[in-house]
């Protein structure tokens, strides 16, 4: 088998100059591709700013022989993800991949958060992938080819404590993708989600070290390459992945337990049904929309 290669390719990686991000560019530079490294260089919270981590990544990548450009804008800005979008174009002539990745963290239990705890977080998180996406999508179409990669969470996934900004930020982009990959799917532009667990500064505070030993960031991006190669067919599909481990989730779907809607539905046939309705035995999948409404028309009409 041939190896995955991205000669002649040129990929965005979002918040590529610390953690996820930079692991993300040096294996894309490593398989061919030329690539443009944003980073806004701010805190872990989003503050201030700096070229340092982006330009390191660039000297890292050109030391090993890659190609790279060095970019400094906010993804959460529209101007400053066209001017991204600009880079890959006046550097290396087109763009082919965008990995939205930037990602910062303001957590607080919901009672403590503020609106700018709030509104900072869906920012960069899910206005900046839609931003950077935004941008890209018109080349996208014009060359009937584009790889786009959201980063969501396991807090998007499951929600999690002290995250209600970044789980609804998180969430938002598994629903973003979804519908991206449909409305890009007969132009060749694949969007697939990944929730990952990786070794960064925002986890490295908060796990113990046994476990964050077990975490480098190169468990995941294989699989970001992967995704965004010419051979994989993915497309609108969310993958866990981190320590290892990589696998594909759905949705799951119980019972059901029915009536025959013109009979109406009544609060205590629900509570007598519970059982049926909580119990995760001889579960369905849905994989699209149209098997989940798929369900629902077959009852109407039985
Ligand atoms: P990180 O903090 O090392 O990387 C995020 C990068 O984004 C930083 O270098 C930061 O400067 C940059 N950034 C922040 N705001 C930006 C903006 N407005 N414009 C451009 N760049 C900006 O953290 P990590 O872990 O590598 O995170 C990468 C992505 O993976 C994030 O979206 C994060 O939410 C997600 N993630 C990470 C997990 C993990 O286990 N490390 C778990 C689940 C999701």
């Amino acid at each position: 088998m041939s190896d995955v290669r991205f000669d002649d390719k040129v990929v965005l990686v979002t918040g590529a100059g610390g953690g996820l991000g930079r692991s993300h560019a040096l294996l894309f530079a490593k398989h061919g591709a030329k690539v443009v490294v944003n980073d806004l260089g701010g805190s872990l919270q989003g503050e201030g700013s700096g070229e340092t981590p982006a330009q390191k990544v660039v000297e890292e990548i050109e030391a090993a022989g890659g190609k790279a450009v060095a970019n400094y804008d906010s993804v959460s800005e529209q101007a400053g993800a066209e001017a991204m979008v600009k880079a890959a174009v006046d550097t290396f002539g087109r763009l082919d991949v965008v990995i939205n990745n930037a990602g910062i963290l303001r957590d607080t239990s919901f009672k403590k958060m503020d609106h700018d705890a709030f509104d900072a977080v869906l920012n960069v998180h899910l206005k900046g992938s839609f931003n950077v996406t935004k941008a890209a999508w018109p080349l996208f179409l014009e060359q009937g080819y584009g790889r786009v990669i959201m980063t969501s969470s396991a807090a998007g996934l499951y929600g999690n404590f002290g995250q209600t900004n970044y789980a609804a930020a998180k969430a938002g982009l598994i629903g973003m993708g979804q519908t991206l990959a449909q409305e890009g799917a007969k132009y060749n532009i694949h969007t697939n989600i990944i929730a990952p667990f990786a070794k960064s500064r925002m986890t490295e505070t908060i796990l113990p070290p046994e476990v964050l030993e077990h975490l480098d960031p190169n468990l995941v991006s294989p699989l970001v390459a992967w995704l965004c190669s010419d051979e994989c067919t993915s497309n609108g599909q969310v993958y866990e992945v981190g320590a290892g481990l990589v696998t594909r989730l759905r949705w799951a779907r119980t019972g059901p337990f029915a009536v025959v809607a013109k009979e109406g539905l009544t609060p205590e046939q629900v509570r007598d049904n519970w059982e049926t309705i909580e119990s995760m035995e001889g579960h369905t999948v849905c994989e699209t929309i149209q098997d989940s409404l798929g369900q629902f028309m077959k009852h109407i009409k039985a």
